[in-house]
């Protein structure tokens, strides 16, 4: 039996589920591994305040250094979030030779360039499954088991929140911010939601996996962003009619030469893989040249999880004699700037003669051909709702036929990206 000695970062939810794990599964775990994990110290900021885990007053610390710098300690966990101090602390740990297992999507996603080029000189781990998916482990089978493969294309439901809302305003005809509110009631969203809302959590993971899935580095700044809060329930109730689910999907996609990034609501067909993955469940659906298509699904969020995704980053930074360093091309390809999907446009247009004749003659005038269109709520004279989906179209064309449209009888509420 080895022992195998860590440092946690930080004892909050995740830094708590994994101290749970390694306690009440250790005995196991020893037996299935030949590993005992043993936990020396934990940083907390308040030795009395730390989340309520029964944890020996010798193992808390609130000095860094009891960790960082202790050369009994091989693997350093850290769980405090956020940017700084947390990349700082990762990136000492590794100069001292310590191998480090991180949740931390925001740190990695922003500072994976220093972490990585020190995890190389000095030949320490960077294990980072957790930080995309929670317990899915789509990074490693990325950097594995479908290493022998052009990944074509990455696209995931990687926000359990905003699911869970865009789950809840299908099912129940809400609107955003009756059910956000409710979210937060339950402690299903953040007091604060900006994060997941506007998609900066998603935009992190799809700069982190993509990398992984490219072996280029995409930078946070690389990547298209959209949130939740513009869509209404109409959009959601026309698009299910017209046969789609509403999800907020973080895109990747390798071109060849150029790759892009985004994270934005998109309309799915019904029979989509993602389609069905409700409430806070995450899941990613890969395309490889050699394996073709293939989804992975699970619990993304949650301190327990998390934590069995962070325990098997343990196991490997703890077996592994030479740790693997994902390989990235020395220049990154260049994002693309010229999206092409199918789109749903959402209208209110004066129910008149030669209206949709503008529409359409519009789509037209930009080579965008139309594949569906519905109106609703007609009455002569007044309103009606008109729907148009396109066939794939470049966004570009798209933004200039909506700024064409002349609002006085024709007005865009909403326009929606359809993938799959
Ligand atoms: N929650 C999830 O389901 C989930 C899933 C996947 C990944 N993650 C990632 O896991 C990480 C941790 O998330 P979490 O949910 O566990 O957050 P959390 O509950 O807020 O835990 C963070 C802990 O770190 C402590 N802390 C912050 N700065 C510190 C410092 N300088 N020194 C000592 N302690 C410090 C905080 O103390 P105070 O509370 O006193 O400030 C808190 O106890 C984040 O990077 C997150 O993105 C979370």
């Amino acid at each position: 039996m080895r022992e195998v000695t860590l440092g946690l970062l930080g004892l909050g939810n995740i830094g708590g589920g994994v101290w749970d794990l390694v306690r009440e599964f250790g005995d196991e775990l020893a037996t299935r591994t030949g590993l005992r994990l043993r936990v020396k110290k934990a940083l907390v900021l308040d030795k009395k305040i730390h989340g309520g885990k029964e944890v020996p007053d010798e193992v808390l610390t609130t000095d860094k250094d009891d960790i960082l710098e202790d050369p009994e300690i091989q693997i350093v966990c850290e769980f405090l979030g956020g940017e700084q101090p947390a990349a700082s602390m990762m990136l000492r740990a590794l100069e001292n030779g310590k191998s480090v297992v991180s949740a931390n999507k925001m740190a990695l996603s922003l500072h994976f360039d220093e972490l990585r080029e020190m995890a190389k000189k000095t030949g320490a781990g960077l294990y980072f499954e957790a930080s995309v998916g929670g317990a899915i482990p789509v990074l490693t089978a990325l950097q594995s088991p479908l290493i022998a493969n052009h990944v074509e294309q990455v696209m995931g439901i990687v926000n359990g929140t905003t699911n869970y809302i865009l789950t809840r305003m299908a099912a129940e005809g809400a609107e955003y911010e009756d059910v956000l509110k409710d979210a937060q009631r339950l402690g299903l969203a953040e007091p604060d939601p900006t994060a997941d809302v506007e998609g900066m959590d998603a935009a992190y993971k799809i700069s982190i996996m993509g990398s992984l899935a490219f072996h280029s580095r995409i930078y946070m700044e690389d990547v298209y962003r959209e949130g939740i809060t513009n869509v209404s329930a109409e959009d959601i109730a026309f698009g299910r009619e017209m046969g789609y689910v509403l999800k907020l999907l973080a895109i990747g996609k390798d071109n060849g030469d150029s790759i892009e990034a985004r994270v934005h609501p998109a309309f799915l067909p019904v029979d989509h893989p993602l389609a069905r993955v409700d409430g806070s469940l995450n899941a990613i659906y890969l395309y490889g040249h050699s394996f073709k298509d293939m989804m992975l699904e699970g619990r993304g969020a949650g301190d327990a999880p998390t934590a069995s995704a962070i325990v098997g980053d343990i196991v490997l930074a703890a077996r592994n004699a030479v740790h693997p360093v994902a390989w990235l091309r020395e220049d990154p390809l260049p994002v693309a700037d010229d999206w092409q999907s199918k789109y749903f446009i959402r209208m209110k247009a004066k129910d008149a003669p030669g209206v949709l004749a503008e529409v359409t003659g519009l789509l037209a005038g930009e080579g965008i051909s139309v594949s569906a269109m519905m109106q609703k709520g007609a009455a002569p004279g007044g309103k009606a709702t008109l729907i148009v989906i396109t066939h794939i179209a470049p966004e570009k064309a798209v933004r200039r036929v909506v700024e064409a449209l002349n609002p006085e009888i024709c007005q865009v509420e909403n326009v929606i990206r359809v993938e799959g």
